[in-house]
């Protein structure tokens, strides 16, 4: 449904996006993920027309996203990252106003409007301005107007910025609803959230893609790093020199601690290799009390962060 090759976008001479390539299947909810300046805005844009590619090519549906444009769009709806609300309309006469936009035929334009506003839980707000609404409210007429064509993709920049707990597991149920036949691109640098809402996660830094999979794919390749966090009293120094020393460990640091009489250490094992038993050893050997030994998970945040520092790592390595 969404082919993108070897996407390139520069900004005079600075990279917004470099080489990116994926394609989403239709029906498909995939995860845009990536920090602050990775690039996820500078795709979508292109992906929805508003700025043409340096270089590379991208289709929806078929239609060339530079060539014809106009076949895009209409099967297309948007969530920019600041949406362009008029705040002096009603929200109903907005979405109006967006359906003639869009060239929705006017005798279909008031049922239409009513069916998303009723989609998105805005009906008790139709005699609202705009300007009187809350933020996450404000969202939801954003999502209306990406929704007003019933559109077959849907491309939503950050949905949930902003908003408070409540209304992010709200706006994420209505993206996880809105599914149905639709193929949606979302981007995030909540890492739960999109673990919970896609079904495939592309994971982009500096407008590189660095990693793309499922959430459980991501998890389990990553899991074969092991991690063991343990507490141990003994003098810092010496504890830290004895963890580095045994075989199989990759990295020991001390974390803060939060007992006085203990020290508290993260340690990580070459792939694969859990040497718990190799800490207990070494605490009984030096005679230090051990208080705890804990198997950690990874969790989607901590591959995130690996999956980019590694490639920095590696980067700096290569210099
Ligand atoms: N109009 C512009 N002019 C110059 N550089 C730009 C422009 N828009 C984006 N960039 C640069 O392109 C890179 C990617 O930006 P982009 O907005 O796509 O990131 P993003 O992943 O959406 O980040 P955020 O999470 O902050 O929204 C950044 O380095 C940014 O500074
Ligand atoms: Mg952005």
């Amino acid at each position: 449904m969404i082919e993108v090759q070897n996407l390139t976008k520069t900004y005079g001479g600075a990279r917004g996006i470099d080489d990116i390539s994926f394609n989403v299947e239709k029906g498909e909810i995939i995860g845009f993920l990536g920090p602050n300046g990775a690039g996820k805005t500078t795709t979508m844009r292109i992906l929805t027309c508003f700025m043409p590619a340096t270089s590379g090519s991208a289709s929806i549906a078929g239609f060339d996203v530079f060539e014809d444009s106009l076949n895009v769009r209409k099967r297309l709806g948007y969530l920019p990252e600041t949406v362009p609300l008029y705040t002096d309309m009603q929200v109903p006469v907005y979405l109006r106003y967006v359906a003639g936009l869009k060239g929705i035929p006017w005798r279909q334009i008031n049922s239409r409007v009513g069916e998303v506003m009723e989609k998105v839980g805005l009906t008790h707000m139709a005699h609202k301005f705009i300007a009187e609404l809350s933020k996450g409210y404000r969202q939801r007429v954003g999502l209306a107007q990406a929704l007003i064509n019933d559109p077959q993709v849907l491309v939503l920049d950050e949905p949930t910025v902003g908003l408070d707990p409540k209304q992010i597991i709200e706006i994420r149920s209505l993206i996880k609803g809105l599914q149905e036949e639709r193929t949606i691109i979302l981007s995030s640098h909540i890492l739960p959230e999109v673990s919970m809402v896609c079904q495939r996660v592309i994971i982009i830094d500096e407008g590189r893609i660095k990693a793309m999979d499922t959430p459980e794919n991501l998890m389990a390749q990553i899991h074969s790093t092991c991690r063991v966090r343990t507490r141990i009293s003994g003098p810092k120094d010496s504890v830290l020199e004895g963890l580095r020393a045994i075989d199989g460990i990759t990295k020991a640091d001390s974390v803060d601690n939060t007992s006085n009489s203990t020290n508290g250490f993260d340690v990580e094992f070459i792939d694969g290799f859990d040497g718990s038993h190799l800490i207990a050893r070494l605490a009984a050997e030096k005679r230090w009390d051990l208080h705890e030994l804990t198997l950690a998970k990874m969790s989607l945040e901590d591959i995130f962060i690996k999956i980019v520092t590694d490639e920095q790592v590696k980067a700096e390595d290569g210099k």
